[in-house]
């Protein structure tokens, strides 16, 4: 079995604050890490509006202004960081797809299996 993918350490990434992953090297993230609350998650770059469709208008910039939610720019759609509703836009109710994270001994975010495109 492979050696799970290590993204960064868990400290990295402050609260409010999110970051790209382009595991595949193709120049688009296929999945972004959020901050939200003490609580890190991952969501595949893939908003619920139109399927596939990547949410960043820049790169790393998956949150509003505030931080407090992310954000597709295609259309505005606003999601909770911890659960992956939409709350706000044309996929309202619909779901992010979480990424499975979990934190090792060392305090290095690891990623098992790469998630598929
Ligand atoms: S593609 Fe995300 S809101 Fe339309």
């Amino acid at each position: 079995m492979a050696e799970p993918t290590v993204l960064c350490r868990v400290d990295e990434l402050a609260d409010g604050q999110a970051r790209g992953f382009d595991l595949a090297g193709d120049g688009q993230d296929q999945f972004f890490l959020v901050r939200h609350q003490g609580q890190l998650h991952a969501w595949r770059n893939a908003c619920p509006h139109v399927a596939g469709a990547p949410m960043a208008w820049r790169r790393h910039a998956y949150l509003s202004a505030d931080g407090q939610q992310v954000m597709c720019h295609a259309h505005g759609a606003r999601f909770e960081p911890d659960t992956g509703l939409c709350v706000q836009g044309p996929c309202q109710g619909q779901h992010l797809q979480r990424v499975p994270l979990w934190v090792d001994e060392a305090g290095q975010v690891r990623l098992t299996p790469a998630p598929a495109r």
